[in-house]
């Protein structure tokens, strides 16, 4: 053993995806589980997985074996997009898409220019991702460069991955929450420098959606992504069919939303659209082409009464897909809760979210939407160990449904279906406790 490395393993039951089961004819062939299980961490990396009864009697002496064996094991979450300034607005009344933007999301919003404001809900808002067994998000800030500053050194306390960027808006916003197409370039680019692939920290370009940037503000958002490689790009596309119609006004030479993007030259493989949901196939081939990112969110989409997203369509297109809580339009940090919600609202257009599929996607399909399945996602030797402990006994219900399941799967759909963040006993941050339930 190398001098000073910490080396920790975990017993438990272990499930993690090695790809997408949707994609195999055998879903059997997407996961490793192990009933009795055993992941090894070195320095906060996965060493190795494996059946416990195989590798304890290898374990170098004086390993400190840590018991989950009443716990399941997975990966941590991945969501793929939420708000942070829009924490304090979860469950706000009354509103579809753009009045609900204009009497709960801006004037939250105002607030970030208090950088004190800013801190105590970057604060509340990682822990809470935490909490729910969430170990890595894409989010957006708000126009302030100090909302960002806040978020990303929370995040780096924790040590936690986080993809983040300052709101670009340069019209059809108040004047309080306005930036302009030169001032936003100029933040952007000073918050790349300073953030982008420092600790586990990746900045995303984040023009808020195509109503509220101008021409000009849209050409220095694509001038940023093509200028920095390895920065992302995040914004909203196709939620509501008033923002759409909304869209083709300010836009008339555009074939589609999604086609305003493609002329600012902002799609591709970090590329990150929030919604989806009124697209056509030409734009769904579109998003599979350029490998831009779907961020589904079920329990916004809901909430607003945005509409359904189409995942067989998705799927049919080949294109990438991750879920997204979407909190404030969302109703819960949870992403158990949130595919519950995935389940109803594909069932509604008949179709099917299997219980194997949607725990690849909250974890490394959200991964490999957001462009990190090298680093995260599973547990294949050397990713970094961020994973949670769950408990499937939770509470009366779960513990007594689980007592009739006859097979993972079965565990997996009770699970996702009953489960919220009771359900997160412990969540680890390249493998150390960073949330324990009381
Ligand atoms: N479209 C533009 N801004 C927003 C936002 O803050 N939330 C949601 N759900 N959609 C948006
Ligand atoms: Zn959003």
């Amino acid at each position: 053993m190398t001098q000073g490395a910490t080396v920790r393993a975990y017993r438990g039951a272990i499930l993690h995806f090695k790809r997408d089961p949707a994609t195999v004819a055998d879903a059997s062939h997407a996961y490793e589980y192990f009933a009795d299980g055993l992941l090894l961490v070195r320095d906060g990396k996965v060493e190795r997985v494996g059946e416990a009864a195989q590798l304890l009697p290898a374990l170098p002496a004086g390993t400190s074996v840590i018991d989950y064996r009443d716990r399941l094991l997975l990966p941590g979450f991945v969501d793929v997009h939420v708000h942070y300034p829009q924490t304090d607005i979860i469950a706000s009344y009354g509103e579809q898409l753009l009045d609900w933007l204009e009497r709960y999301a801006f004037p939250a919003e105002q607030r970030f220019a208090d950088t004190q404001h800013a801190g105590e809900v970057a604060a509340f808002f990682l822990d809470e991702l935490l909490r729910n067994g969430t170990t890595t998000a894409c989010a957006f800030a708000t126009i302030h460069p100090e909302s960002v500053d806040a978020l990303f050194a929370a995040a780096q306390r924790r040590s936690m991955r986080l993809i983040a960027g300052k709101v670009m808006m340069d019209r059809n916003a108040p004047a309080y929450l306005r930036d302009s197409a030169e001032s936003s370039h100029r933040d952007s680019e000073a918050l790349i420098r300073a953030w982008h692939g420092r600790a586990r920290l990746a900045y995303a370009v984040t023009p808020r959606f195509a109503p509220t940037s101008t021409v000009e503000q849209l050409e220095r958002a694509g001038q940023l992504y093509a200028d920095h490689p390895g920065v992302y790009m995040h914004s909203h596309l196709a939620e509501n069919r008033a923002e759409v119609a909304w869209v083709s006004e300010l836009f008339p030479e555009s074939r589609s939303y999604l086609d305003v993007y493609e002329r600012f030259n902002l799609l591709g493989a970090r590329s990150v659209y929030a919604h989806c949901l009124h697209l056509d196939d030409a734009d769904r081939a579109r998003m599979a082409d350029t490998g831009s990112t779907m961020a589904f969110c079920p329990t916004s989409n809901l909430f607003l009464g945005s509409g359904l997203f189409d995942l067989d369509a998705a799927y049919r297109h080949g294109a990438r897909v991750g879920i997204g809580t979407d909190v404030g339009g969302g109703t819960s940090f949870s992403m158990l809760r949130t595919l519950s919600e995935a389940y109803k609202v594909v069932a509604l257009a008949g179709q099917r979210l299997a219980p194997l599929r949607a725990f690849y996607l909250a974890t490394l399909g959200g991964a490999a939407a957001l462009d990190l399945d090298r680093d995260i996602g599973n547990f294949e030797s050397g990713k970094e160990a961020d994973f949670i402990a769950i408990d499937l006994h939770a509470t009366p219900l779960l513990a007594r449904r689980m007592e009739r399941c006859e097979s993972l799967a079965e565990q997996l759909f009770a699970l996702m279906m009953l489960g919220d963040d009771r359900a997160i006993a412990r969540t680890h941050l390249l493998g150390e406790c960073v949330y324990a339930r009381a």
